[in-house]
């Protein structure tokens, strides 16, 4: 594990950013945290790390959105109203993983089963201060953990988020 703290929404942003130029194409990464943690402000960063350029928004309502304009499909996941783990394989879940994009998925945590074995799990918890975020990385496989190393090597005041800890 892993943990980062962001002072700023766009601390946060940054942070997703700096994660976005490094993925590659069948990454997963599981968010959770509470509502209002910082799930989508994350995602954003990520998806502009990766270039897309449209503007991205939360998909509550669609439970998928693909963005196509980056260096890699984007497939943001909003589970938070999806009730069974059937609708996720009904909405082809499964198909989107590990594939030719990556895939982003917020409250991840309400369909653990469903998620694939090697993913980065990324939890945002609020700290101290209402502006604060603590980022927990948990990474399940060998490139997730050497993904975190990298993070933890970028991290400074001047990043926008700095290493908060292991
Ligand atoms: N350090 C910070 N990091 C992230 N967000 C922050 C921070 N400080 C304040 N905020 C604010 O918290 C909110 C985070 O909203 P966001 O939609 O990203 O949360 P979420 O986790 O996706 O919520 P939901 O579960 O509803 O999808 C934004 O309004 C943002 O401005
Ligand atoms: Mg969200």
């Amino acid at each position: 594990m892993t943990s980062f703290l962001t002072r700023t929404a766009d601390g946060t942003f940054q942070f997703g950013h700096t994660l976005g130029k490094k993925l590659a194409a069948g990454d997963v990464l599981c968010l959770t945290g509470d509502l209002g943690a910082g799930k989508t402000l994350l995602v954003q960063g990520a998806a502009a790390g990766l270039g897309v350029t449209e503007t991205v928004t939360s998909p509550t309502f669609t439970l998928m959105q693909v963005y196509e304009t980056g260096r890699l499909p984007v497939y943001h996941f909003d589970l938070y109203r999806l009730d069974a783990p059937m609708d996720l394989h009904n909405i082809g879940f499964e198909e989107y993983m590990g594939g030719d994009g990556v895939a982003l998925i917020e409250w991840a945590d309400k369909f653990p089963a469903a998620m694939p074995e090697h993913c980065l799990w990324v939890e945002i918890n609020r700290g101290r201060e209402t502006t604060e975020r603590v980022i927990m990385l948990r990474p399940k496989g060998e490139r997730y953990r050497r993904l975190g190393e990298e993070l933890k090597e970028s991290a400074d005041s001047g990043a926008g988020y700095c290493h908060a800890g292991v």
